[in-house]
């Protein structure tokens, strides 16, 4: 039996077998659902609030949720079997803008694009010169490009109609040395291309105008995929679970693109079919995910992908909708855990051409690891885990509106709320922060415990003491609390993050060693990531997610994934760059070393 369930937002109706899981089906018609655990009914976010489609909680429903959830009507879509019509209001999904901005532009970069523009006036046809259409267009094209030109059939089809219309003048616009389009003689036809960052978490893009190189719109999408698991390893299981799911990830994917590709497009008032060139970074297994790759290798020991060089390829290829002849190049990565993301952010703070020791982390749900000498660049990548971008935190969040962003502990507890709204959830730099100022003011022990009242000595505390509580034998810091709802940080919570900062700290730990520096050799230390924008550089210092340098050392590059793209869109040598980076970089697979484990153990704790 079918019913009606209508689906707010996007407004739609849809037409749902009664028994259905609710969550599955709405995956199934491309509704975006946030359900990092895969709906085993452990992330508690994918929460949905019904009316009529099922009314009975489930078991595991009234453990999880709060009274006030309950009352309201709130289940969580993984659990609800849908049993008649009604309606299904969906939380509203919010993306933290910040990811789709480039660091470095400030920088001038050269405008040497693949993309190119050339005028054409061609001799015509005579009893004399008997040379077929594209013959003539071709000879004239290789004179001005110094080199042989292409086509595809679908253009020679139009040739002869437009050549005879234009009087055999007008405007070839190449891709490399493929002509892709011809505009009228004097044409000011936009040439744009677009620079693509795929991560775990967020789609982000950015348009560019290729004339002159100016960024016109900058977007960001949640992943479609973030339905099919929160981290690569799920999205790479859920691909192995039924035949069909890796190409549901790869539509998924891309559907997720092309609806950024619209909102670009639209915010600019461009036509997305005058989008000739994609360039996309992402790390590994996204890009095998928007390849269709398969990418279950890369999973297992010694953790072989299916491709690690760069890639040129027809985007219709990849139904990614830009004019229909464009073209897509994937930059090249480094490892099965070190992607184009990494060789873009090497490309974008230039650390090959370093002369001097830097460190670059870039923090998101891996963290990549660089370290760049006079020798060349070192890379290790560690599985920080989804709990900086507020997976497997209780209340965690991404950066949106209700997250709390920052705290301040001493003399009160103070924090910021993102939008000035009331708490909500914790997002990945708030989680820093309070777990940092819970160390300095001793509720946290250095090995992450959290104190009760009686066990706390130091005066730091204060009135803070009187948050923790212990329930059900588990530790909680009560962040906010009224009547409909609370915040709090758990003991649990304490642990994700010490499992994301040792990761991180113990790839430092071992590239400087494997290169032979220590903290005071190195010069810089670049934060990229959007979230490593917004961390506080004393916190991460206090906790210990980086060695102890001098505040002034350590910079934010924002999302450096998306400005190396940027110049491999924009600079055809940067792309060439890229390529040298990705052949150069020397990978270590820190799980192969026999340090790794005592190492990890040791940068768990907290302090420096
Ligand atoms: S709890 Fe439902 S998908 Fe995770």
């Amino acid at each position: 039996m079918k019913v009606n369930v209508r689906i707010i937002p996007p407004d739609r109706e849809l037409k749902l077998k009664a028994g259905d899981n609710l969550r599955s089906a709405l995956i199934e018609t491309g509704i975006p659902l946030d359900s990092p655990c895969g709906g085993q009914g452990t992330c508690l976010k994918c929460k949905v609030q019904l009316s009529g489609v099922s009314q009975k909680h489930t078991e595991l429903e009234l453990e999880k949720l709060s009274r006030e959830e309950l009352d309201g009507g709130w289940h969580l879509a993984c659990q609800v079997k849908i049993e008649a019509a009604g309606e299904v209001r969906l939380p509203e999904v919010e993306i933290s803008r910040a990811k789709a901005s480039f660091g470095l532009l400030g920088e001038e970069i050269a405008l040497q694009p693949n993309v190119r523009g050339i005028s054409f006036k061609l001799s015509r046809p005579s009893l004399s010169d008997q040379r077929a259409d594209w013959n003539r267009l071709a000879a004239y094209l290789e004179k001005q490009i110094e080199g042989p030109v292409s086509t595809e059939l679908s253009l020679l089809r139009e040739l002869s109609a437009r050549l005879r219309e234009w009087h055999f003048s007008g405007e070839a616009v190449a891709v490399g040395s493929e002509v892709v389009a011809l505009d009228p003689p004097g044409s000011t036809g936009d040439r744009l291309g677009v620079a693509i960052d795929i991560g775990t978490t967020t789609l982000a893009a950015g348009l560019v105008d290729l004339g002159t190189g100016r960024v016109i719109a900058i977007d960001a999408e949640l992943n479609p995929q973030i339905a099919f698991g929160a981290d690569v390893v799920s999205r790479i299981m859920y691909a192995q679970e039924a035949p069909g799911n890796r190409t549901k990830l790869q539509r998924e994917l891309v559907r997720g693109l092309n609806q950024l590709l619209v909102r670009l497009c639209r915010s600019a008032r461009r036509e997305k079919d005058r989008i000739f060139e994609a360039t996309v970074v992402g790390n590994t297994t996204m890009l095998h995910t928007l390849l269709g790759l398969e990418a279950r290798n890369i999973a297992l020991a010694p953790y072989i992908g299916g491709l690690n060089q760069s890639l040129d390829l027809p985007a219709r290829e990849l139904d990614l909708q830009i004019h229909p002849r464009g073209k897509v190049h994937v930059l090249p990565s480094i490892a099965s855990f070190v992607g184009a993301d990494t060789v873009a952010v090497i490309l974008a703070a230039k650390l090959h051409r370093t002369r001097t020791p830097k460190l670059a982390i870039d923090i998101g749900t891996n963290g990549e690891v660089m370290l760049a000498t006079r020798k060349g660049v070192l890379t290790a990548s560690t599985a920080a885990g989804p709990a900086f971008e507020g997976g497997r935190i209780k209340y965690g969040m991404r950066a949106v509106r209700g997250a709390i962003s920052s705290f301040q502990a001493a003399p009160e507890l103070n924090y910021s709320v993102i939008g000035g709204v009331a708490p909500k959830g914790i997002c990945g730099s708030g989680l820093i922060d309070l777990v940092a100022e819970l160390y300095w003011t001793g509720i946290l022990d250095q090995k992450g415990r959290i104190l009760l009242p009686a066990e706390i000595s130091s005066r730091r505390a204060g009135k803070l003491a009187s948050r923790v509580r212990a329930r059900k034998q588990a530790r909680e810091f009560v962040i906010f609390s009224d009547e409909k709802r609370e915040v709090v940080l758990t003991q649990q919570d304490v642990r994700e993050l010490q499992l994301a900062k040792g990761a991180i700290r113990a790839g430092v730990e071992l590239l400087m060693k494997e290169a032979g520096v220590t903290s005071g050799d190195i010069q810089e230390v670049l934060l990229a990531g959007v979230f490593g924008n917004y961390i506080n550089r004393e916190r991460a210092v206090t906790l210990g997610l980086i060695p102890p340098f001098p505040l002034e050392k350590i910079h934010f590059i924002g999302n450096g994934a998306m400005d190396g793209a940027l110049k491999a869109l924009l600079n055809l040598e940067e792309r060439r760059q890229a390529e040298k980076i990705a052949a150069e970089a020397h990978h270590i697979e820190l799980s192969g070393r026999p340090d790794f484990e005592a190492t990890f153990l040791r940068c768990l704790s907290f302090g420096n």
